[in-house]
């Protein structure tokens, strides 16, 4: 065997800061062979001269698609259908259940495989929901299934695997939700469809985010992926996990990742077999963090009495809703009081402080009524910690004040689509589209509505326009109401949801 070329101890160090701090994975001394190893391949399939050319060319971000690869390498994806028995009998037995009972009056739920690999885990966990509930299709679920990886993600976007995969599947699960008689068997249509992809990196992207889909989660399934992190960055991930978690929801980790990392945050149940962790209802640390939001604004009593029912006498109040030039002219150069209240407002709702932010945007968009950033803004924070009337009628308001304000048709696209509404949602994100058309981020959520619409053809071309947009654009400028979303982020994920659903094929059909 042709023993793997040592890493002078210059790049050993620059390869393991740079892959920490893109994609949190650790690689102390005792791993340093395996990154060797890793940096080995990954220079042979570049083609490039060594790994001082490799590591130049990954900073220079020519090559994210190739940190992936090399991030890939060093993990291992190794997963398959109901893997780790007592979670899943944990899952089936307990935790779908009682989420069940809880959202059987809205008929809601949301759950997210983070780090989901090549889809075996969402794809059983729809299996389960399937089982579990009999009217499912009148229910409105989210099962959200991300990695980092987009190989990973296309594998399990496809949706067919190999005898490895089923090792665990019960025999009246593989005949009811596979099909296919060989040795390569494909995931029942009616379940794959039940489940989302997309490609996010838990370390560098930001959420809970309304953009990704994020917030708002009654289960988050995080397995076997915090091992492979440094203990800060797992700190950091389960940190914003939980943000995204709604409170009394549920947190399940690999069996092998440190408890310490959670217990300090989630309480810890223990159920047959298996540690569970469930978010604390904030009721009452709400009720501390209340006293410190009257702090911050005096009037927030009156404001949260009104529980987001705006005055209705403003959405009438068309007459000074200003022509279209003018508000777009001051949409991309505000004025500066509105900046500072939008960020001070932002600011406080980053750190937590939802009602403080309310209370303050509340405050200036009552004062300016002309203005609809603000009312769109407050929609965007009901909207985030799913208070959907209240931010359907704070849409409402920004419409009023301005019929083609952009960022308001789109978040009610979001939240029709949220709701499971996919006509209407791809109507508003037309509407966005058309009020302004040269925003990149109205046409890429367009495109995912007319993917789940089955439009794959105007899919396609929606990411086209997407690339188009920002061609030319600085690549660190970020995306107006993108939640920190840059244009070469942008422009990748429009790449990757091109490449994984197949949209570059020739002759691509509507399904
Ligand atoms: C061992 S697999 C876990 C698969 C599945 N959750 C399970 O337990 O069977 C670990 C996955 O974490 C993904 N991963 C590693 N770092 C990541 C990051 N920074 N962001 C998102 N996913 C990441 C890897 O690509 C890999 O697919």
């Amino acid at each position: 065997m042709i023993p793997a070329p040592v890493l002078s101890d210059r790049n050993y160090e620059r390869f393991r800061r740079f892959i920490e701090e893109k994609s949190g994975l650790d690689f102390p001394p005792s791993r340093r062979n395996q990154l060797e190893h890793a940096i080995d391949r990954a220079v042979a399939r570049t083609g490039l001269p060594d790994a001082s050319a490799l590591f130049d060319s990954l900073q220079e971000g020519r090559g994210s698609a190739e940190v992936e690869s090399l991030v890939a390498s060093l993990t291992v994806g190794e997963t398959h259908f109901f893997r780790n028995r007592p979670q899943f009998e944990a899952l089936e037995k307990r935790i779908l259940p009682s989420l069940i009972r809880r959202r059987s009056q809205e008929r809601r739920l949301r759950i997210w495989s983070a780090g989901c690999a090549s889809g075996e885990e969402p794809y059983s966990v729809a299996m389960l929901l399937d089982r579990l509930v009999p009217d499912l299709g009148a229910w409105n679920v989210l099962i959200l299934a991300t990695d980092i990886d987009r190989s990973a993600l296309k594998k399990a976007y496809l949706g067919i695997y190999g005898p490895w995969s089923f090792r665990e599947v019960p025999e009246h699960f593989q005949t009811r939700y596979f099909n296919g008689e060989g040795r390569e068997r494909e995931v029942a249509p009616h379940i794959r469809e039940m489940v989302t992809f997309g490609h996010l990196n838990l370390v560098e992207e930001r959420y809970p985010s309304l953009l990704t889909n994020t917030n708002a989660m009654d289960l988050v399934l995080c397995r076997n992926v915090f091992i492979y992190f440094r203990h800060e960055v797992a700190r950091s991930v389960v940190a914003r996990l939980y943000e995204a978690i709604t409170d009394d929801g549920w947190l399940l980790v690999g069996h092998a990742e440190p408890s310490q990392l959670l217990s300090g945050r989630f309480s810890v149940q223990n159920l047959p077999g298996t540690v569970v962790y469930r978010k604390a209802d904030r009721r009452r640390s709400s009720d501390r963090r209340a006293s410190s939001d009257r702090r911050a604004s005096p009037d927030r009593r009156r404001t949260s009495d009104r529980g987001g029912s705006w005055d209705r006498r403003q959405t009438r109040d068309r007459r000074r809703t200003p022509d279209r030039r003018q508000t777009s002219d001051r949409r991309h150069a505000p004025d500066l009081d509105g900046v500072d209240v939008a960020e001070d407002a932002l600011k406080l709702w980053a750190a937590g402080h939802t009602e403080g932010a309310l209370s303050i945007l509340e405050e200036a968009a009552s004062g300016d009524r002309g203005d609809a950033r603000m009312p769109y803004l407050i929609a965007k924070l009901q909207a985030g910690r799913f208070h959907m009337e209240a931010a359907k009628g704070w849409i409402e308001v920004a419409l009023a004040r301005d019929r083609l304000f952009a960022p308001a048709h789109y978040l009610l696209g979001l939240i029709s689509e949220e709701e499971g509404r996919h006509d209407e949602a791809a109507r508003s994100l037309r509407r966005s589209v058309y009020s302004e058309p040269e925003w990149p981020l109205g046409h890429f959520a367009l495109a995912g509505s007319l993917l789940r619409l089955g439009e794959r053809r105007r899919a396609a071309a929606a990411l086209q326009t997407v690339e188009q947009l920002l061609e030319g654009r600085p690549e660190e400028e970020p995306i107006p109401e993108g939640d920190g979303i840059t244009v070469s982020r942008l422009q990748e994920l429009a790449g990757i949801q091109r490449e994984i659903l197949g949209l570059d094929a020739p002759g691509i059909e509507d399904r």
